[in-house]
């Protein structure tokens, strides 16, 4: 299975120059590249970052979920054995590969299996149940690099073990859907029941020979599919796949009783709440972990596209925690892809402003107002007003163009004769008036001037509906 990834892939040759067998570098022509699929988040994107991250912080406190964070590295069965090994993430897209201990290892492609181990590690069991969950952080898949799916991406998943009640199931789809709604992204929610491994295996029998006579019309990894894990053909996104798929029986129709009622009693609770949620018959999820509910969280107006960029899915996976030895352990969860969200944020044109923007510049001039300065920094930093600066600049006309491009209020400006005084000269941007004070009320005169300009100058913050 990961055999193929334990070797590092050999490095292309390239010619060999001069006999020394290396190709020299010209200073300053081949920048080192990023690999393909992973990026930087620059800090032009680091607000919305910032503000999605706040949300979620915010209402996993709300809805007492515990933060728990876990390994990027965990040994690669741990995912052969809980998502599956024919699945897609598994065969094709794991970072696995032999640490120099020699223990075949696997950065995470997903977190739920890492929430089911340490739930066995650390004997969560006997904590009182459910055992609430939540985690943030990069994930690894060898994905095919396109708009929206990374190698490298983010997410956010929340997780809830040890009760089986479908309350469970829809408190999470009501913690999911209200984050969207305080984002202002617009969402659907998908869902579908895959019931138990043993009513899914009746109707995957069923499902197989109702795909024979439409072999020739398969894709060779629909083929694959349908012999190794036939569930996956029905989320194909070929559209000939799609029209076969409308006679398909439907996994509904053969689930047992007790996921029959299951199912029901979670979208019972969702109209309760006024969830809306579409019943999505080839919802089936990418992960072998699934039982009974599996959801998706599509962008409105996508529903049409089979989207293959969803902005998070999750669903109940009852078997997993004792599939890697500990307790059977009933759980539910779901996370979501936090570039995705980013991106909606940004479709929307929500930007927040990026952090507290400096109200007072700092200009020196010579190396002791420099020091002075640092202290100044200091303690305006421990009564929470930023402080700007240009100490790459010396000349003063430089300095007051960086605080006026920067919009401050006030320029302190600091030479070699006040520095020897003891004072400090406060510059109004806006009139351009100026004063001198004593410098070791430096800071209280600025809270009182800040504050009286209150409202009157500061930026306006973005809102997000
Ligand atoms: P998943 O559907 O594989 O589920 O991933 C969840 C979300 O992660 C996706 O909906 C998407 O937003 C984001 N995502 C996945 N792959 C990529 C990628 N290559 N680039 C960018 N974003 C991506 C899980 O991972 C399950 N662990 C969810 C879960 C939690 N189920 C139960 N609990």
């Amino acid at each position: 299975m990961f055999k193929r990834n334990i070797q590092p892939k050999k490095i292309e040759e390239k010619p060999k120059v001069d006999g020394a067998g290396e190709v020299p570098v010209k200073k300053g022509k081949a920048p080192p590249e990023l690999l393909r699929g992973f990026r930087d988040i620059l800090s032009d994107e680091q607000a919305r970052w910032t503000l999605v991250r706040d949300r979620v912080r915010a209402l996993a406190e709300a809805y007492s979920f515990d933060r728990i964070e876990l390994p990027i590295l965990e040994r690669a069965d741990l995912f052969a054995r809980t998502l599956g090994k024919q699945t897609d993430v598994v065969e094709k897209e794991m970072y696995a590969f032999e640490d120099p201990s020699g223990d075949l290892v696997a950065m995470r492609p997903e977190a739920t299996a890492s929430v089911a181990r340490a739930f066995v590690n650390h004997g969560m069991f006997n904590l009182p149940q459910p055992v609430k969950l939540w985690y943030e952080g990069p994930m690894f898949r060898h994905d095919r690099p396109q708009a929206g799916r990374y190698r490298q991406f983010h997410q956010f998943g929340f997780e809830s073990l040890g009760v089986p009640d479908a309350i469970v199931d829809a408190q999470l789809i009501l913690i999911a859907s209200r984050l969207f709604r305080d984002f202002g992204i617009d969402i659907t929610i998908q869902i579908n029941s895959i019931g138990t491994p043993e009513s899914r295996a009746a109707y995957l029998t069923e499902l197989t020979s109702f795909f024979r006579p439409h072999r020739n019309k398969l894709s060779e990894d629909d083929k694959r599919r349908l012999q190794k894990n036939p569930l996956r053909i029905l989320d194909s996104k070929d559209p000939a796949i799609q029209e076969i798929l409308k006679d398909a029986p439907q996994i509904i129709d053969w689930l047992d009783e007790d996921s029959k009622q299951h199912f029901t009693k979670v979208l019972e609770y969702l109209d309760e709440v006024e969830v809306p949620y579409q019943l999505n018959p080839h919802l089936v999820r990418g992960l072998d972990y699934y039982t009974r509910t599996v959801f998706e969280i599509w962008e409105a107006g996508d529903e049409g596209e089979r989207a293959q960029n969803a902005l998070g899915g999750g669903g109940r996976y009852d078997g997993l925690v004792e599939l890697i030895g500990g307790r059977p352990t009933p759980a539910c969860g779901f996370a979501v892809g936090i570039e995705r969200v980013v991106k909606a944020l940004a479709d929307r044109n929500v930007s927040p402003e990026p952090r507290p923007h400096a109200r007072i510049f700092f200009a020196q001039l010579g190396d002791a107002s420099r020091r002075v300065g640092l202290r100044l920094f200091e303690e305006f930093r421990m009564v929470g007003i930023p402080v700007a600066e240009a100490f790459g600049k010396n000349a003063l006309k430089a300095q007051l163009e960086v605080a006026n491009k920067l919009g401050v209020d006030y320029t302190l400006l600091l030479g070699q004769k006040e520095v020897l005084d003891g004072t400090i000269i406060i510059r109004d941007m806006d009139s351009g008036a100026q004063e001198i004070v004593d410098a070791t009320k430096i800071v209280s005169i600025m809270q009182r001037k800040l504050s009286v300009a209150e409202g009157v100058n500061r930026p306006k913050q973005d809102v997000v509906q």
